[in-house]
């Protein structure tokens, strides 16, 4: 709860871009912030960006992208959601919650209805409580060399109403972002 000792968050805002040397303010320039490299997927950027500034600096982002799938056969788009990232000094205050928050209030006026992000194991509690659920099946995704299963955890969020997720194969037909 917000008060004179811990502030509410502020709010998280539409970026205009987002740069590699802006990620680097956030994360530092480790070579693998985001703990997915053994994973040796080739990904999407982002095209929409969402972030929080605390006096003029960037600490927070997340970003959206319309993906093409299929589930259970047929045909269909969802708001992919990546590049969640707060910086390691100003972590567990809410802010992740701030900016996934943003982007999905963006991403109810995309169209699709259902977000899909990609994360590791440890971080599937942190996204159930924002709201999401993981997929208990396997998830294909395109790569240069052809499909291959996604070795992350699945999860995904209903962006209009309580919109089920259907039943069947789940497959990106494109990078994952
Ligand atoms: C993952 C990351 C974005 C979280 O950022 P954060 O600002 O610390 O997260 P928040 O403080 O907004 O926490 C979000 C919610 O999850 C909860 N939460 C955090 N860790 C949790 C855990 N292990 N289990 C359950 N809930 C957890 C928080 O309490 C908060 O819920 P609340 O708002 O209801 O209290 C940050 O650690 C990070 O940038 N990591 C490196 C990059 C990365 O791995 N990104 C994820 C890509 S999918």
């Amino acid at each position: 709860m917000a008060d004179h000792l811990h502030p509410a968050p502020p709010a998280a805002v539409r970026l205009t871009h987002y740069t590699e040397a802006e990620k680097k303010e956030i994360l530092g320039d480790g070579t693998d912030p985001f703990g997915v490299a053994y994973a040796g997927l080739t990904w999407l950027p982002k095209e929409h960006h969402f972030g929080v500034r605390l006096e003029g600096r960037l600490v927070a982002h997340a970003g959206l992208f319309r993906l093409p799938m299929s589930i259970g056969g047929d045909s269909t788009e969802v708001v992919g959601v990546g590049g969640v990232a707060v910086a390691p000094d100003v972590r567990g205050r809410g802010l992740a919650r701030q900016v996934v928050t943003a982007a999905l209030e963006h991403a109810r006026t995309m169209g699709p209805r259902h977000g899909l992000l990609f994360c590791r194991r440890p971080l599937v509690p942190l996204y159930e409580r924002l709201g999401w659920r993981a997929l208990d099946q396997d998830v294909h995704v395109e790569q240069p060399g052809g499909p291959v299963l996604m070795p992350l955890r699945t999860m995904v969020t209903p962006l209009h109403g309580r919109a089920g997720w259907p039943a069947g194969a789940v497959r990106l037909l494109s990078f994952p972002m």
